[in-house]
């Protein structure tokens, strides 16, 4: 593993750090795909980045992830690499955000890297394909035997959704059609995507509760999460919460991208002006703490899935002290590279033989 690390930090990574962000993004997703419609491709991925040590497993609501190790919502937006994830040491995957029409997102560029500060300057407007494809794609390819598929929805970043009527019945077409097709372990609900139309707007308690009211109505066998702000202060927050308890939902991920440039390591790198939230490092402590304060506050009868700057294996055990059941990445597997999961694996199951868990 040491050499595929330098491999990538030393050899690929200064290549791809050359080239516009979205195009390296479409670049890798192609390869993947094809990759993971191959057994041969599979396996060699599997060799190289997989997890093969002592069973991690873990059961969360009902669903076994083979390693605690989720690629976040943003990466997989139209659902191409479930054929290849679980090679890669992940336990599960999220795909989306879907909504219920077809979005060309923002007008590009809409990717940017701040190098120094590990961040991702991300305004992509929730590009996808629409939940219809995608319902498509999965039940054509399938998913990998043994990898979670959760599916994050979203509303449809158009004029359409800038009412509350139109934003709901958005999300309640998507999580409708979702259920009925039966596609998804777990159903994730952004309401904190601070990229669309109408801003953050199920960020605001009264809104959310029209929502997770429709929401409720859906017939749901799998459980439901919210993605959560991070740039919120902790009253706005834990109203939130309380809500989304109200409604029984089973838990949350603790979140979304920070809105708050001054949270760069290098501020220069960032617009003068918002333009998309930052992922990345910037979201490391903010998360992090949201993640405690949400485990003091709900107890252990709640999950919670920690997201947000795991750029390393100590990341990842912070989250986990901080009381995360599972977490999410995008950026470390970007700035780090594709062994990062094996590497979180692999310190999830020395900590758990260290605590005689197993
Ligand atoms: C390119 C990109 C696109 C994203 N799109 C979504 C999205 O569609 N839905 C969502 O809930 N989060 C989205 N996010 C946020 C991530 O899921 C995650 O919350 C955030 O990046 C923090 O994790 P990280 O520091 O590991 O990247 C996106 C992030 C990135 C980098």
């Amino acid at each position: 593993m040491p050499f595929l690390k330098t491999a990538y930090k030393k050899g690929l990574k200064p290549i791809l750090f050359k080239f516009d962000p979205e195009q390296v993004h479409n670049v890798f997703v192609g390869v993947g795909e094809s990759l993971g419609k191959r057994e041969a491709g599979r396996r060699l991925m599997g060799l190289m980045y997989g997890y093969h040590g002592p069973d991690i497993s873990r059961t969360v609501d009902g669903v076994t992830y083979k390693t605690p190790v989720v690629l976040a919502a943003g990466f997989d937006y139209n659902a191409r690499l479930t054929g290849i994830l679980g090679s890669l040491g992940f336990g599960g995957v999220e795909v989306g955000s879907v909504t219920a029409y077809p979005c060309e997102g923002n007008v590009p560029p809409r990717l940017r890297r701040a190098v120094e500060s590990k961040s991702l300057i991300v305004y992509k407007g929730l590009k996808n394909e629409g939940v219809d494809k995608v319902i498509e794609r999965l039940e054509e390819e399938g998913v990998q035997p043994g990898l979670v598929l959760g599916v994050s929805i979203a509303m449809t970043n158009a004029e359409s959704s800038a009412t509350l009527e139109g934003a709901v019945d958005d999300y309640v077409q998507s999580f409708r059609k979702l259920n009925a097709a039966g596609i998804g372990d777990y159903y994730t609900v952004n309401i904190s995507c601070p990229n669309v139309y109408g801003g953050e707007s199920f960020t605001d308690p009264q809104r959310l509760e029209v929502l997770l009211e429709a929401l409720g109505e859906i017939p749901c066998s799998a459980p439901r999460y919210a993605k959560m702000p991070i740039s919120l202060d902790w009253e706005a927050f834990r109203q939130l919460l309380d809500l989304l308890r109200q409604y029984e939902f089973d838990g949350v991920i603790v979140g979304n991208l920070n809105k708050d440039y001054d949270s760069l390591d290098v501020r220069e790198e960032g617009p003068d002006e918002y333009r998309g939230g930052l992922s990345g490092k910037p979201c490391r402590s903010p998360s992090t703490e949201l993640v405690a304060r949400t485990r003091e506050y709900c107890g252990d009868d709640f999950t919670i899935i920690g997201c947000g700057g795991v750029m390393s294996a100590e990341d990842a055990m912070e989250k986990f002290d901080a009381g995360a059941d599972l977490i999410q990445l995008i950026s470390g597997m970007i700035f780090e590279g594709p062994h990062l999961m094996k590497e979180i694996a692999q310190a999830v199951a020395e900590r758990e033989q260290a605590d005689g868990k197993r």
